[in-house]
């Protein structure tokens, strides 16, 4: 029997994209899987499509960044279901461009659902988790947590801030004896959700499949792994950026492609840019 068999999963952003893809991956070990969004159409939709499958599932529509709303959405839960056992922060924004170009607003949202929604949830929902005999929480960060990103300056950054984040309570816990707990951070280079469609994955790699993510994710939970790196060249980008002088940093960046990736970025959010 897996070890998710039983286990209650809350995903956040998973109407579409990797948060869909690890609803059906959580779902395929036995896992119950709450899923919450902001689209309430979308979800539906996401909620049906698993329903139809015969997985244990339900949905609320949440907005990250509405704290009172993170609140009701946990007393909900309480009262419907029960307690989590596993937290998976996955809902992300991203506005691409040149920092100039790009409203202030839109930066200013990047931070308010990539950071700020992730500590809101970690807040509201740590309690579940210590409660839990299994309990962990995952991260869902970026490979861009780890470079400069020209034209994705506060979407990096904000990935920046989810690693420091999820380092740090790592960290915490174990400090505090919580030993129980698991914690994974998850740092992709460009996945095929449509987010970052139109950006060139890093030269030698090809853009990544959200199932195959969702897939790896999966495996780290049940291995209480903390750190999921994909592909290769995202394993080896924390010693090539923090091991190594800036200039030869820098020249990686550019001759595998990271500095020019966004050049060419049509995703999810270019309309609202
Ligand atoms: N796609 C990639 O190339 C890539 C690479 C690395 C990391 N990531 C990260 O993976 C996560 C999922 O990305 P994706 O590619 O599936 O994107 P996506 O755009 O397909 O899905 C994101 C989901 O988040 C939801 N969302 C947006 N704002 C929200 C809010 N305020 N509250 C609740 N939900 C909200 C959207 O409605 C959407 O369903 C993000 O954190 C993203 O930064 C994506």
């Amino acid at each position: 029997m897996s070890r998710l068999n039983m286990k209650r999963v809350l995903i956040t952003g998973a109407a579409q994209g990797l948060g869909l893809a690890m609803a059906r991956s959580f779902a395929q070990e036995g896992a119950e899987v709450v899923l919450t969004d902001l689209d309430g159409i979308a979800l539906e939709a996401a909620r049906e499509e698993l329903a139809s499958s015969r997985v244990r599932c339900r949905s609320y529509v949440l907005d990250v960044t509405d704290i009172d709303a993170i609140d009701e959405v946990r007393s909900a839960l309480h009262h419907d279901a029960g307690a989590i056992d596993l937290l998976v922060n996955n809902a992300g924004v991203v506005f691409g461009g040149n920092f100039l170009d790009v409203p202030l607003a839109q930066h200013q949202l990047t931070y308010r659902v990539n950071v700020e929604g992730m500590v809101a949830m970690t807040h509201a929902f740590l309690p579940d988790i210590l409660a839990s005999p299994r309990g962990h929480l995952v991260f869902i960060a970026s490979a861009s947590g780890y470079v400069g990103l020209p034209k994705g300056t506060t979407y990096a950054s904000s990935k920046w801030a989810a690693i420091g984040f999820a380092e740090s309570i790592r960290a915490e816990l174990k400090h505090l004896g919580h030993r129980k707990v698991g914690v994974t951070t998850v740092c992709p280079t460009y996945i095929n959700t449509g987010m970052f469609e139109g950006a060139a994955p890093p030269k030698t790699t090809t853009m990544l499949d959200a199932s195959q993510i969702a897939d790896k994710v999966v495996e780290a939970v049940k291995r209480r792994r903390v750190w999921v790196r994909e592909p290769w060249i995202a394993k080896i980008t924390p010693l090539l950026k923090h091991g190594l002088p800036t200039p030869v940093s820098d020249f990686l960046s550019d001759a595998f492609g990271a500095s020019s990736s966004l050049d060419d970025w049509q995703g999810r959010g270019k309309s609202e840019s």
